[in-house]
């Protein structure tokens, strides 16, 4: 059994996934497992405040009825209605009909998608407060932060913030809190997490924040829905999430490529010793062998990206694919790119990658640049002088 008191009557009872691989299905790979989050307060009336993944709700139903009786809670407190957070949601209206349900507007809309039933839910928008006894729990609204539903809760008096999805991370470990684990893991997984999930949403995370901020509500511990709970500076993890979101990153860049008989590889590695030339760090990946969520989460520190394929079939190699999309999806900030490639007779490839790239925001600063069947010596020559005028364009932008 696994359950922790952050303060006297707080209580952890969340569940770890150690072996996860993926989320999301199969769309984002996790290095370190994850956990599902969900806090107990015990006052003279009771929150429970989220739940986990319907196939975990056995193992955390016994880790609240080990702190108290499920027929004793009050309240359901609904941040996010995604299955992860809500799977035990039927599970709990079923041995506890007399609790209020408590969400967003829209998370009453959703939750009723998802478990439908007679049930009541009391809204909450920012500002409105329900009082537990001693402690108090006030919501703020983050709708868009991740879903149309996602709403914050506050303890003013334990000056802990409940932000469900915000500020997570995917990381199972034996400690709960961020400040007794590996930083370069944490915080790598915290990057990925925001890269992957959260950078469509930039625009309004640094509103929400501000938001938040200009209320004033004293923050000592983030207890986030997924991984590890901010206990020590929490608010490092808060102003990472507006640099993240700002576009700020590192005078690098990602070099993404694909091959068939070498020669855009050829091209590619060329046009990296042109950025090296320019003393730009880079990171190469083989698309067909790289994991697509790490990709993303180095696109999000650099500020330029340069993806190479062939022509295949008229059109670009497929393997690319999952990367050009993930690019176009998650919309980064202030990035820079260009495309490069060979073709053989038609050579749409190019042209293919740079219209993703469009698509994605990604401003595109150089043209493209094409080979026929395979790079010759002045070709790679050429190549280089590619990469370093990306370079300059990467250190002057
Ligand atoms: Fe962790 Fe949006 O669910």
């Amino acid at each position: 059994m696994i359950m922790t008191q952050l303060r006297p009557g707080v209580h952890w009872v969340g569940v770890r996934e150690w072996a996860k691989k993926f989320f999301h299905g199969h769309e984002l790979s996790i290095a370190h497992g994850t956990s599902y989050n969900s806090y107990l307060i015990v006052d003279e009336k009771i929150a429970l405040i989220d739940s986990v993944k319907n196939e975990h709700a056995e193992e955390f139903l016994q880790n609240v009825s080990r702190i108290v009786p499920l027929s004793k809670i009050d309240y359901f407190i609904v941040n996010h209605g995604e299955p992860d957070h809500s799977g035990a949601f039927t599970r709990l209206l079923a041995a506890n009909p007399r609790a209020k349900v408590v969400a967003s507007k829209n998370g009453a809309q959703i939750l009723k998608r998802h478990y439908p039933g007679a049930y009541d839910v009391q809204v909450m928008k920012t500002g409105d407060q329900l009082s537990l006894g001693k402690k108090t729990l006030k919501f703020f609204d983050t709708q868009m932060l991740h879903w149309p539903d996602s709403i914050f809760a506050y303890c003013p008096e334990e000056k802990i913030l409940f932000p469900n999805d915000a500020f997570g991370q995917h990381y199972a470990s034996s400690s709960l809190y961020a400040d007794e684990c590996d930083q370069c893991e944490v915080w790598q997984e915290a990057i990925k997490y925001f890269a992957n999930i959260l950078t469509p949403y930039s625009a309004r995370i640094i509103v929400k924040v501000g938001e938040f901020v200009g209320l004033g509500w004293p923050v000592e511990m983030i207890c986030p829905s997924h991984g590890l709970i901010w206990r020590k500076d929490p608010l490092t993890i808060v102003n990472k999430y507006v640099e993240w979101a700002s576009g700020k990153a590192q005078a690098a860049v990602v070099v993404i490529y694909d091959t068939i008989w070498h020669g855009t590889e050829k091209m590619a590695r060329s046009i990296c010793r042109g950025l090296e030339t320019e003393g730009v760090p880079f990171r190469l990946f083989n698309a067909g062998t790289s994991d697509f969520n790490d990709v993303m989460t180095e696109i999000l520190k650099a500020r330029g990206v340069l993806v190479g394929g062939p022509t295949l079939n008229n059109n670009l190699m497929p393997t690319l694919v999952p990367y050009l999309e993930s690019i176009r999806g998650l919309r980064f900030v202030n990035k820079i790119g260009a495309a490069f490639g060979t073709y053989g007779w038609s050579g749409e490839g190019v042209g293919r990658i740079e219209e993703f790239l469009v698509s994605g925001g990604v401003k595109i600063v150089q043209v493209g640049y094409r080979v026929s069947y395979a790079p010759g010596e002045e070709d790679l020559k050429q190549c280089e002088v590619f990469g370093q005028q990306f370079a300059r364009q990467v250190k002057e932008s």
